[in-house]
């Protein structure tokens, strides 16, 4: 997103090391969850209904490219919807939808390989990296599409015989749109296709295991070779996905409960999908409870945390989109900790904000960091890089003196559902601005 896009913003009313957040956070459906399974609707021959469905901006993006496509998405009570791809009668997706979205790759492969062809612009989102889709492109030949590029940089992929061939690939990345991509369209191509070298994130484990309810035959669900028997549509005959807990905004409040809270229960979530985060904040000497769907961060105005060495790593490694909200902990840490980013090449680009609000943090090259602490951290404006950066300036702003801004909301508001009322509800002081 550009800096013209108007955007509301946040003021934030800074703690200055005072731990008074204290209270219930639930956790609502992952965003990289719903995307993926609003695409997998192009897969079914009836009505797909989604439950507890985050309200963030990048679903409500994907409803506008489902609709512009010609699906009909109703939404019902706040966190359910229901999708029928019947009507679809275009295989366009809208370029200007789908520049603001990164995930917007994914209905790539369902609409190729229903209805033989798909035209699509390189898909936008946040500038964590140069976010290449060779993989995708790579995928699609090699199941029998041709594609070609317009001046406009507008891709057109057609499948031979207007039908795609299974073709079994392995993947040179683990790539979680990818696996998602292929995953689907897997579904739909006639014939055995194995896709080795998958990723494991369990939004993928999510979106299979719901596949194979609705008669998708996928073999090898949660290892890193899938096999898929495809040949048709699915019919979902009245069952309904309900959408993951989020584990980025599980370990996000974990990470602000450790800095800033007192006692704050952090309730429907899935520990187990955040265990890197918890065992590295566990090592630090954060003190919490852990249950199958709630963490209890315990008083730790008396602990004293220790550095970590941080790598970041496909799941089940410490998630690339905790590395931000983890920096700005290990400001609040004694000693100097460490963050190598494996996954993408421009993801410290936060750190010189957070150096303003006070933070010692170094940079030896765009994939590692070190930051020396405890600093004191002072208010400041700030304009989040991406949408995880955004949430990192939302913990910094909170633990800092002062007022801060966070300028654009829309980022947070991409993938953090009624993040001010959540915040609120556990005494941050923090308002919206139009
Ligand atoms: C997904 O992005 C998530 N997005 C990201 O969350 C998340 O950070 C990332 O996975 C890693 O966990 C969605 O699920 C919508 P990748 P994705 O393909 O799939 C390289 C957020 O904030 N690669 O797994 O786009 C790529 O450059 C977002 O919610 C190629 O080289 O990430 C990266 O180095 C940000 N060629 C690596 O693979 C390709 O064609 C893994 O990225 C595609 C990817």
């Amino acid at each position: 997103m550009s800096k013209e896009i108007p955007s509301d913003k946040f003021i934030i009313k800074g703690l200055s090391d005072k731990r008074k957040l204290k209270g219930i956070v639930k956790i609502g459906g992952a965003k990289n969850a719903v995307l993926k399974i609003m695409a997998a609707s192009i897969l079914f021959k009836d009505r797909l209904t989604i439950k507890n469905v985050p309200q963030v901006e990048d679903v409500f993006r994907m409803i506008e490219l489902l609709e512009d496509l010609g699906a009909e998405v109703k939404r019902v009570g706040e966190n359910t919807l229901k999708i029928s791809t019947k009507g679809i009668n275009k295989t366009s997706l809208n370029g200007k939808i789908a520049k603001r979205m990164r995930a917007s790759i994914v209905l790539t492969g369902p609409i190729l390989a229903r209805f033989g062809e798909v035209h699509f612009s390189r898909p936008g989102g946040c500038t964590i990296a140069e976010r290449p889709i060779g993989i995708f492109l790579n995928g699609f030949r090699g199941m029998g599409a041709k594609d070609t590029r317009d001046k406009k940089g507008t891709y057109h992929l057609k499948a031979r015989g207007g039908k795609l061939k299974a073709k079994s690939t392995f993947f040179n990345k683990p790539s979680v749109t990818a696996t998602e991509t292929f995953l689907m369209t897997a579904v739909l191509a006639k014939g055995k296709t194995i896709l080795k070298n998958v990723a494991l994130e369990p939004e993928i484990e999510s979106l299979a295991n719901f596949l194979v309810k609705c008669g998708a035959k996928i073999k090898g669900i949660g290892s890193t070779t899938l096999e898929i028997n495809g040949g048709g549509m699915l019919q979902t005959k009245g069952k309904s996905y309900e959408v993951i807990p989020d584990r980025i905004t599980t370990g996000s409040y974990l990470i602000l409960g450790a800095l800033a809270s007192n006692n704050l229960k952090i309730e429907n979530c899935q520990p187990k999908h955040i265990e890197a985060l918890v065992s590295s904040l566990r090592f630090s000497g954060v003190k919490m409870r852990i249950g199958k769907d709630w963490i209890k961060v315990l008083d730790n105005s008396k602990s004293k945390f220790k550095p970590l060495e941080i790598k970041t790593h496909e799941y089940p490694g410490f998630a690339t989109d905790l590395q931000a909200p983890m920096t700005v902990f290990l400001t609040q840490v004694r000693g100097e900790s460490t963050i190598f980013e494996t996954i993408f090449e421009n993801r410290f680009g936060y750190t010189e904000e957070l150096n303003r609000m006070g933070a010692k943090i170094k940079t030896w090259n765009p994939q590692k960091i070190s930051i020396d602490g405890p600093t004191k951290l002072k208010k400041r404006v700030l304009y989040g890089p991406d949408l995880r950066a955004g949430l990192a300036y939302i913990i910094a702003g909170i633990i800092a003196k002062g007022d801060s801004t966070i300028e654009n909301a829309y980022y947070i508001d991409r993938g953090y559902e009624k993040i001010e009322e959540k915040l609120s509800s556990i005494g941050v002081n923090i308002k919206r601005i139009k």
